[in-house]
Parts: C-alpha cells; structure tokens; sequence
C-alpha cells in the first residue's frame, strides 16, 4: 500500500481564559434557598462556573454544562474536589496512565438531617476519569433517587485529550483497550484491510485521519482498471506498540469499513525473546459514512 506524502497533523491546545471570580466555583450554602433538585439544576453559579470554565491545555471541550455525566468506555476512577477546576481535573488525567477523558461537575449530595434540618442538600465536585472519550452521546447518567432524595447532575463539563481527540469528519473513539482489530472478511467475503502507517509514539489520532483520508483521495484518483468499485478508508484503528513494555510507535490501520469491539482480539505477539503489545488501542469512522458493508 502506497500513500502520498502525508502532512503530520498535530491538534492544537485551546488556550486557558482566566476563571472569573472564585464565588462562582462554591458550592450552593443552604440559606441560598429552597433546596430542591429543581432548585439545585438552576443553581445560577454552576450555570456560570460550567458555561465559563477554562479548557485546560492538551484537551478539547466536548461538551459544557449539562445536566447528566458521562458514562464512557474504560473507568479510570474519580476524584472531588472543594472547588470546580477542571485544570485540577486535567492535572490528575494527565498524571494517570491511561486516563484519556474526564467529567467535571457538581453532584447533588443528601445532607443528613440530624447534622442541619433546614439544609437537606448539598454538591459534592467530581472529576471522574475515562480511558475512552467523554461526548453527548455518553452524558446519559442524570441521576437516581435514593431513599426519596434526588440525586442530579450541574454544570457537567466534558473533555477529551487532544491526543485522541477525533479529527475533523471523524467520529469520536471506541476505546478497544490493549486489543487491535483483527479484521475477519466482510459480508461479501472480501477483504477490508487497507494497510497502516507507522508514527513515532507521541500518540495522536489526527495523523491516522489525515493518512486514512489521504487513502480515500488517492484511490478515488487512482481508480481500479478493472472498473471495480475502489476500496476507500472509512475507518482505522490505532494503538501504541510496545516493546517488552516500552512504548515503540503509534500505529495506524486503515480499513474500508467500521469494525467493532466485538474483533478487537488482537493483543500482540512475541519474536523471539521479544513481546510485542497493544495499548491505548482506539476505532474512528468517517463520520458521514462508515462504510457498512451491503450484500451484493
Ligand atoms: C444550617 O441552617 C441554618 C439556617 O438556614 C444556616 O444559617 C446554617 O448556615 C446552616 N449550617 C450549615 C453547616 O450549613
Ligand atoms: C461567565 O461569568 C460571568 C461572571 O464573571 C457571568 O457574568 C457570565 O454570565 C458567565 N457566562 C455564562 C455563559 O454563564
Ligand atoms: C485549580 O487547580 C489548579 C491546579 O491544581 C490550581 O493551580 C488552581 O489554583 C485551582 N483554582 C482554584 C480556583 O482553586
Ligand atoms: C467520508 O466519506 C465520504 C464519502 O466517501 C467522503 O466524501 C469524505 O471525504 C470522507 N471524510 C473524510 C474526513 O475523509
């Protein structure tokens, strides 16, 4: 497989803007008002801090100040926090080996009556940290009741390191873990693999979605002279190889159509004395089309 000389693509870092006031990162006191959980999702502070919050640097933003956490693939654990601060957040993702998204927002909290009887609630601040993308597909956590008290989500804020971050016409990631596809035959019984590119290990998706567009583009210009349809990239997998345990590259494998966890098996092989591993191993389609396969 040939390919043009790609561009290397490196994702930009949002650039911090200042919080504003620090009276717009505290939790709600009691005397505020009436505590309900209605009460506790028009907070207008969480509004502000959420709607106002910095994008830490190496991150984007996925999403700003919902009502609902992620549920994403691959818990990394969580974290509070006295305050709301998703640099802090960023901090504790970047330091953890393979935390690659977070959620900040704030959770309501039941208050036991006997500490204070005018105060049923307050929030309790969380970081929690995901493996796999943080997006608005996977905000769907907005609560439960328990023992009669309404537990809701504020200001819920979303994101994702720029390392995995998806480009442009790309859909976000499904995090396959430490397991590469391994691609069976489509359902016309024809092969989908379209060959990989080889990166150094600084990890970026963006440069596997310039490499799988730049496939799609030679082979519409360079079309098969049997008049066959040609076989366009729609989808790539990545993951960082490691040697013996150390980090050797950033693969990227290019196919013409979405494959799902469900062939996600390969885990690596060993050379001689040598182990070859899978890690932070990630799936992105093209987002108009993932190139399902259609029985001809
Ligand atoms: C308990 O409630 C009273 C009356 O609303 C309030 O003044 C006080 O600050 C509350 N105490 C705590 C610890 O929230
Ligand atoms: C951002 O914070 C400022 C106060 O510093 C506030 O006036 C403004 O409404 C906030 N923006 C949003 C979108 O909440
Ligand atoms: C947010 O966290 C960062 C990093 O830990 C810290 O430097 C900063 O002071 C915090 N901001 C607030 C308002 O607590
Ligand atoms: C996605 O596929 C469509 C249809 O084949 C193509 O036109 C488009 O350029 C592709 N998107 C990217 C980002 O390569």
């Amino acid at each position: 497989m040939h390919f043009a000389t790609l561009p290397l693509l490196f994702a930009a870092t949002t650039l911090a803007s200042p919080l504003h006031k620090q009276a717009y990162l505290v939790k709600r006191a009691c005397t505020t008002g009436p505590d309900t959980a209605t009460d506790f999702l028009a907070y207008p502070a969480y509004v502000n801090t959420a709607s106002n919050a910095t994008t830490p640097p190496g991150y984007a933003n996925t999403y700003t100040n919902l009502h609902a956490s992620s549920n994403a693939d691959g818990y990394a654990g969580y974290t509070t926090l006295p305050t709301y601060n998703t640099t802090a957040c960023a901090e504790k993702c970047t330091a953890s080996k393979n935390c690659h998204a977070f959620n900040n927002f704030y959770e309501r909290t039941a208050v036991s009556s006997s500490f204070n009887s005018s105060c049923t609630s307050t929030a309790t601040i969380k970081c929690v940290f995901w493996n796999g993308a943080v997006t608005t597909a996977n905000a769907v956590n907005t609560g439960s009741t328990q023992n009669n008290f309404e537990i809701v989500i504020a200001g819920s804020n979303g994101y994702v390191a720029s390392a995995i971050s998806p480009a442009t016409g790309y859909s976000a990631p499904v995090y396959f873990s430490n397991s590469g596809i391994q691609a069976p035959l489509d359902c016309n019984g024809k092969d989908t693999y379209l060959g990989f590119q080889t990166f150094d290990a600084n990890f970026d998706a963006s440069r596997c979605a310039a490499a799988c567009s730049a496939q799609a583009a030679y082979a519409l210009t360079h079309l098969p002279s049997d008049g066959s349809t040609p076989k366009t990239c729609k989808f790539f997998n990545t993951y960082v190889e490691s040697k013996n345990g150390v980090p050797q590259d950033q693969k990227c494998v290019l196919y013409s159509q979405t494959w799902s966890k469900g062939v996600a098996t390969n885990t690596g092989y060993a050379y001689g004395k040598d182990v070859y591993a899978v890690g932070m191993s990630y799936g992105y389609s093209n987002a108009t089309d993932a190139g399902v396969c259609v029985k001809a």
